[in-house]
């Protein structure tokens, strides 16, 4: 009998998806999956060697400080004065992280109680919504769309009851929709914070991709009272197998969660962290020639989306496309499933992101140009030629 704080949570939408294509593959389908955004090119070499070397050494394999290796700690704050202009204590202020959806259990953990609730935006990442459940709050969803260029509706949030919501989870740019945050967002959710008391945990891993200016929240003045920030090296150093990311914010809140997070692994391993290290230290040149390549996927997709009579903004960031769906089906699993099982090809449908995306699907951009064009052809082939 499992425990009941498992009620009402599914396994990972994608841990199953996965399964089923793994079985139509069996069958010889050869499935392409355009759904997960886990980068397909490899780290920076300097970063490889930075591993090897560290690993061939004898006294790099016992278990590690709770915090996290000093190198890294000062990686990352380097990081942040250079690409985002926030200055972190290296010290006090940035705890690394086996990932950042590691940090969004542990901070969930960290502050809510049985009956706490916490905003989660919709769409938005799914983790959040499991997150809140497990550490036994209550998820409230908050609207966002299109025609408010999918940030927060503050009228509605103002009216909302917040007397019991302890965090709000945000992300920008925002996965799935690939929307920017600007300056004025930013200071809204800062003030919205402060004055309702509440603890704003800005999710950030995709700043660098198809992104010319990284933004991080804790940039806005005195932002650190109220704000927690994850960030990752999964998706701009292409290192998502890896497990490194890590938490910012001010010294009593990064003490706050290492007290729960130290009580549930013991380290990372230290060549991870020294090469991560490297990883951070990396230049515009670096991510210059990874967007590069996400630059022509993208037009792909573009493309494909063409031809699935799909509409899209041209203006978004991130490592996905997202898209409204084709007038004549009736949401976003409709067109990923005649796509999957009539041409072979997975797209991932926008309603798992939350009720509001159900008219949209998501694209990856983690797949070779080539790729992207068997698939057009395979759905030119099928599917959309017979409608
Ligand atoms: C919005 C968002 N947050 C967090 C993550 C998790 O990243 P990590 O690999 O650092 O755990 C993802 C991964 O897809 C994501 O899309």
């Amino acid at each position: 009998m499992t425990a009941q704080r498992l009620e009402g949570i599914g396994e990972y939408y994608f841990s199953t998806k996965l399964r089923e294509i793994d079985d139509m593959n069996r069958q010889g389908r050869q499935v392409i999956n355009l759904g997960i955004g886990s980068p397909d090119q490899p780290p920076h070499p300097e970063v490889i060697k930075t591993l090897q070397e560290a690993a061939a050494r004898p006294d790099t394999h016992g278990y590690q400080n709770y915090k996290g290796s000093p190198v890294l700690r000062k990686a990352f704050a380097g990081w942040y004065n250079t690409w985002y202009g926030v200055d972190l204590d290296p010290d006090t202020e940035i705890l690394p992280l086996i990932g950042s959806k590691e940090g969004i259990m542990h901070i969930c953990m960290t502050y809510l109680n049985e009956g706490d609730e916490a905003l989660i935006p919709n769409p938005g990442y799914p983790t959040y919504q499991s997150a809140v459940k497990l550490a036994g709050g209550t998820p409230v969803p908050y609207t966002l769309s299109a025609s408010k260029n999918w940030a927060p509706d503050w009228e509605a949030l103002e009216k909302t009851d917040l007397k019991k919501v302890k965090l709000m989870w945000v992300n920008y740019p925002h996965m799935p929709t690939g929307q920017r945050a600007n300056k004025e967002l930013f200071e809204r959710l800062v003030d919205f914070g402060r004055r309702h008391n509440i603890l704003i945990c800005h999710d950030n891993p995709y700043s660098f991709i198809l992104n010319d200016r990284p933004e991080s929240l804790l940039a806005v003045k005195n932002a650190k009272d109220v704000v927690l920030e994850l960030n990752s090296l999964s998706k701009s150093q292409n290192m998502a197998g890896w497990r490194i990311g890590a938490l910012l914010g001010a010294q009593q809140r990064i003490n706050e969660v290492l007290r729960f997070k130290s009580n549930m692994d013991s380290g990372m391993f230290l060549p991870v962290q020294l090469a991560a290290a490297k990883a951070l230290e990396l230049g515009k040149d670096w991510y210059d020639s990874v967007n590069a390549v996400y630059q022509k996927r993208r037009e792909k997709v573009f493309q494909l989306l063409d031809v699935l009579n799909c509409t899209y903004d041209k203006d978004q960031v991130g490592l996905f496309v997202w898209a409204s769906i084709p007038e004549g089906y009736k949401d976003g699993y409709a067109v990923s499933d005649a796509v999957l099982y009539g041409s072979n090809v997975f797209i991932t449908p926008g309603g798992i992101f939350g009720s509001e995306g159900n008219g949209y699907i998501r694209v990856s951009l983690c797949a070779t140009e080539e790729k992207l064009e068997q698939s057009m052809e395979r759905i030119k082939a099928t599917v959309w030629s017979s409608r």
